[in-house]
C-alpha cells in the first residue's frame, strides 16, 4: 500500500454545515487510518459569520490560499441574516468558476433502510451531471426603472461550444461506464437560440464516445419522468438551472435531500475540486444536533475517489449503509438519531 497524503481545505461554513462536516471529517478519518492515507485538513472560518466581521464572505485572496491544496471540503453558506446573492457570489461560484468546476456531479440512490416518499420497486440508481459554470446563471444583464411602475429586468444566459462540448463529454465518458444510456434536458421547444445550440453540440460530443447513445428530453417531461419512472433513467446530462432542479427532486424521490452529495469537478485537475453535500444551511433545524450526516459524509467518499484513495471511499460508503440498514436513522428518515449518535454509530462500523 503506498502511502498517500492530501491536503484539504475545509469551509464548515453556515448553520448545519458546522455540525456535518466535523461529522464527516470523524469518518474520513477513521476510514483512511486503514488505507495509508493521511489529510492535512486546512480549517478556514469564511461564511457569513466572516461576512459580519470583514464585509466579504472570504480574503480578498482566498482564491489563491485554496489554490494549492487537492480539494474542497464544503458544507454550505447562508443564513437569515444575509442576502442569499452575498453568500452565494461571494463564496461558491467564485470558487466554482476560478476553478473551472465545470462539471457537477451529483449521484442519487435509493440507500438501504431509507423509506421513498414514493413506493418504489425498481431502484432509483441516476447520476446527475450538471454544467457548472455558465449557462443560465450569468452575470449579463441588469435591472433598470428599481421602483418605478416601468421597472424591468434582464438576465441573459450564456452557452459557448466549448463549455457545453466538455461537459457532455464527461457525461458521455461515465454513461460509457454504465448503461451508455444518456439522457440530455433540454427546452429546444420554448428557448429557441440556446436550447437548440445545446441539443447540437451535445449530441456531437457524444458521437465521439462509442458505446453510448443519447435522448434529449424536454425539461418538464423529464421532471415527470423523474418522478414518474425513474428506474428508466441512468446518466442525465443538463444545463446549470436545469440540472439544479432536477437533481434536488432526484434526491427528494430517493428519501431526503439530506442524504444527497455533489462533486464539482475540474476533471483536468489542474485545479482542485470542492465536495459538498447538496442540502443548504437548513436554519430551520441549525444548533439542534439533528441534521443528517450521511450527504456529507457521501461527498467525503467522492473525494477520496477523486483523490485516488477508492478503498477509503467505499469503506466509508459501505459504513453508512450498513448504519442505515440496520435502521440508524436521523429524523429526516424517520428515525432517532442525532448527528452525533448516527456517526458514533459509523465510526464503530469504521473500527
Ligand atoms: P436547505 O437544503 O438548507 O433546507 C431545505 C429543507 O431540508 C429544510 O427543511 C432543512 O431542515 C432540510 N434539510 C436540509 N439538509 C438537511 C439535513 N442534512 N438533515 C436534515 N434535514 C435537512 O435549503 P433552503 O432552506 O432552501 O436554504 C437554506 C439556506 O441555505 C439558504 O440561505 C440558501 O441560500 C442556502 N443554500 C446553500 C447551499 C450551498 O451552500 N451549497 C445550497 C442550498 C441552499
Ligand atoms: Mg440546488
Amino acid at each position: 500500500m503506498n502511502a498517500k497524503s492530501h491536503v484539504v481545505d475545509v469551509i464548515a461554513g453556515d448553520g448545519i454545515g458546522q455540525e456535518v462536516i466535523p461529522a464527516a471529517i470523524r469518518c474520513v478519518e477513521a476510514a483512511t487510518r486503514h488505507h495509508g492515507v493521511t489529510i492535512s485538513w486546512r480549517h478556514r472560518d469564511w461564511g457569513s459569520d466572516y461576512y459580519q466581521r470583514h464585509g466579504r464572505m472570504m480574503p480578498v485572496d482566498g482564491i489563491e490560499q485554496l489554490a494549492d491544496g487537492d480539494a474542497i471540503f464544503l458544507g454550505a453558506v447562508g443564513t437569515l441574516d444575509v442576502p442569499d446573492d452575498i453568500t452565494l457570489w461571494g463564496l461558491l461560484i467564485p470558487i466554482r468558476r476560478s476553478f473551472h468546476q465545470y462539471v457537477n456531479l451529483r449521484p442519487v440512490r435509493m440507500l438501504p433502510g431509507v423509506q421513498a416518499p414514493l413506493a418504489r420497486k425498481p431502484p432509483i440508481d441516476i447520476v446527475v451531471v450538471r454544467e457548472n459554470v455558465e449557462g443560465e446563471y450569468s452575470e449579463v444583464g441588469g435591472r433598470l426603472y428599481r421602483g418605478r411602475p416601468e421597472e424591468m429586468a434582464v438576465q441573459e444566459a450564456v452557452f459557448t461550444r466549448g463549455g457545453v462540448t466538455r461537459v457532455a463529454e464527461y457525461a458521455a465518458n461515465l454513461s460509457a461506464q454504465r448503461s451508455g444510456r444518456l439522457v440530455s434536458a433540454t427546452k429546444s421547444n420554448g428557448i429557441i437560440h440556446t436550447m437548440p445550440f445545446w441539443d447540437e453540440v451535445v449530441s456531437e460530443a457524444i458521437g465521439g464516445v462509442d458505446g453510448v447513445s443519447v435522448e434529449h428530453v424536454l425539461i418538464d417531461a423529464l421532471a415527470a419522468r423523474v418522478a414518474l419512472r425513474p428506474e428508466s433513467l441512468d446518466v442525465i446530462v443538463a444545463s446549470n438551472l436545469f440540472g439544479d432542479i432536477l437533481s434536488d427532486l432526484a434526491a427528494a424521490i430517493a428519501g431526503s435531500i439530506g442524504v444527497a452529495p455533489s462533486a464539482n469537478l475540474n476533471p483536468p485537475r489542474r485545479y482542485p475540486s470542492m465536495f459538498e453535500p447538496v442540502h443548504g444551511s437548513a436554519p430551520d433545524i441549525a444548533g439542534q444536533g439533528i441534521a443528517n450526516p450521511v450527504g456529507t459524509m457521501w461527498a467525503a467518499a467522492m473525494m477520496l475517489e477523486h483523490l485516488g484513495s477508492p478503498e477509503a471511499a467505499a469503506s466509508l460508503v459501505s459504513a453508512f449503509e450498513s448504519a442505515l440498514r440496520d435502521g440508524v436513522r436521523t429524523r429526516d428518515l424517520g428515525g432517532q438519531a442525532s448527528t452525533d449518535s448516527f456517526t458514533e454509530d459509523v465510526l464503530r462500523r469504521l473500527e
